[in-house]
């Protein structure tokens, strides 16, 4: 993104406030839908959309263009309002649909903030300057605002110090669309082996916010919408964190990639995607085949001793 630092003016100061009641507001209505159980409907082959989804983007549109009539509003769910405006929220009413329809607690309500000065082109990215992020499960807001840190329910919350790949936890997540054109999961191969462990937990909002606050080191994926994104990246940035592509550029919101790290282990992350790219030091594992050919050796092996030793 942009990193300029907008001025931080009396205006924006409302932002996150008003951003977080919104927040707060729909992810109540989400526990209610989760408590009761939601109809789920299929926007393409494999994407999900629930009753949830739609109704909470009319909700946050409807509250956000109460409290801020000229703002744009760039939703998931097809909202495209005031596209013209010097702000443009970008809203994800329900970040982690797949788990919500499943009953699994983990999502979110995502609402990013944008200032797109006048002489902007229609392609060009302005400065992100509020973000909030909210986990109605736990009931955690996390919150950026440009120039003012990140807070964690009002506590200032910091990226980890984690120096080495090799101690990190990372998070990344998979398509829901085109899955067979995702090469995520070599990457999820690698960077398993690499580091303490992958986490794939089905909200990319929250995985950032995890990433602003310390509880992961780093987090990619591929093909994220600015929806998904744009709070999280000011949470990251705003925690002391870095925001790249995979080769270590500059992040724009219609990136096809996004790397977030803590700072400190990006420089050995943007390396091992460049390995990746070019196949160069990749960590073999067993095929299921050799592996199938080991367990049959394996088990063979385990039934005998077993009857040697009841023998
Ligand atoms: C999805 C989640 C998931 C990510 C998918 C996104 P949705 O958003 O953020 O973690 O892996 O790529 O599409 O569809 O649940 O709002
Ligand atoms: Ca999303
Ligand atoms: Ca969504």
């Amino acid at each position: 993104m942009n990193g300029a630092a907008e001025p931080v003016t009396a205006s924006n100061l409302v932002y996150v406030p008003k951003a977080a009641e919104i927040a707060r507001e729909a992810g109540a209505r989400l526990r209610e839908y989760f408590a009761q159980g939601v109809e789920t409907e299929y926007k393409g082959d494999v994407d999900l959309v629930t009753v949830a989804d739609r109704a909470l983007e009319k909700l946050i549109r409807t509250r956000l263009g109460e409290a801020f009539p000229e703002h744009g509003v760039y939703g998931e769910e097809g909202t495209r309002e005031r596209m013209e405006g010097e702000f443009r929220w970008y809203v994800d009413p329900l970040d982690g649909t797949t788990n919500f329809a499943h009953g699994f607690p983990q999502f979110s309500v995502s609402l990013g903030l944008e200032h797109r000065p006048a002489r902007m082109k229609a392609g060009e990215d302005g400065t992100l300057v509020a973000g909030v992020i909210y986990d109605p499960m736990r009931d955690e807001l996390f919150t950026a605002e440009r120039g003012q840190g990140t807070r964690l329910n009002g506590k200032p919350a910091k990226v980890s110090r984690t120096r080495d790949l090799a101690e990190a936890l990372l998070g990344t997540g998979f398509p829901s669309r085109k899955r067979h054109a995702s090469p995520n999961i070599h990457f999820y191969h690698e960077f398993t082996l690499r580091s303490h462990g992958v986490r794939r937990a089905g909200s990319a909002a929250l995985d950032l916010a995890y990433v602003a606050c310390g509880r992961m080191d780093g987090f990619w994926e591929f093909h994220l919408n600015p929806w998904d994104t744009a709070a999280g990246i000011l949470l990251v940035e705003e925690a002391g964190g870095r925001v790249t592509d995979f080769s270590g550029g500059h992040f724009r919101l219609s990136s096809d990639e996004i790397l977030a790290s803590n700072g400190l282990i990006h420089d050995e992350l943007i390396g091992f995607f460049g390995d990746m790219f070019a196949g160069r030091n990749l960590a073999p594992i067993p095929t299921p085949e050799e592996f199938a050919r080991s367990r049959d050796r394996g088990t063979k092996g385990t039934r005998e001793k077993g009857n040697r030793s009841s023998g």
